[in-house]
C-alpha cells in the first residue's frame, strides 16, 4: 500500500490530515495482524511516498499490484479499506479514483 499523505509540496492534502491518514493506516496494519509473518495470505506491506504525480483529492492511496487508487482517503476510511478491500478482497468501489492493473507481458527474445 503505497500512501501519498505527507508530500514535501503538499499539493494533493493538508500534511496534518495526511498524516492522520499514515498514522491510522500503520496502527490498524498492526492491529488487524495484517503485519503478521505468520499470517497466511502474506504480510500487508505499506510506504509513505513523497507524490504519486496525482496531487489533487489526497491523500492518494495505491493498492498494489492491484493497480486500485483510492482519493480522499482520509484516517476515517482506512478501517473500511483495509477490511473489504485487504481483508475480504472486495475494492471499495465509491472511493475509487482509478485502476492501472499491473500486468507483466511476454519476456521478448533479442
Ligand atoms: S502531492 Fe500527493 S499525489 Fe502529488
Amino acid at each position: 500500500m503505497l500512501l501519498c499523505a505527507t508530500a514535501s509540496k503538499a499539493k494533493c492534502c493538508d500534511p496534518a490530515e495526511g498524516l492522520e491518514t499514515w498514522n491510522e493506516l500503520k496502527r490498524l496494519l498492526r492491529n488487524l495482524g495484517l503485519e503478521n509473518e505468520q499470517r497466511q495470505e502474506g504480510i500487508v506491506l505499506r510506504s509513505k511516498v513523497d507524490c504519486l504525480r496525482v496531487c489533487e483529492r489526497g491523500p492518494i492511496l495505491v493498492v498494489w499490484p492491484e493497480g486500485i487508487w483510492y482519493a480522499n482517503v482520509t484516517s476515517n476510511k482506512i478501517e473500511t479499506i483495509l477490511r473489504s478491500h485487504i481483508i475480504n478482497n472486495q475494492p471499495v468501489e465509491q472511493w475509487i479514483y482509478k485502476t492501472t492493473p499491473f500486468q507483466i507481458g511476454p519476456l521478448q527474445s533479442a
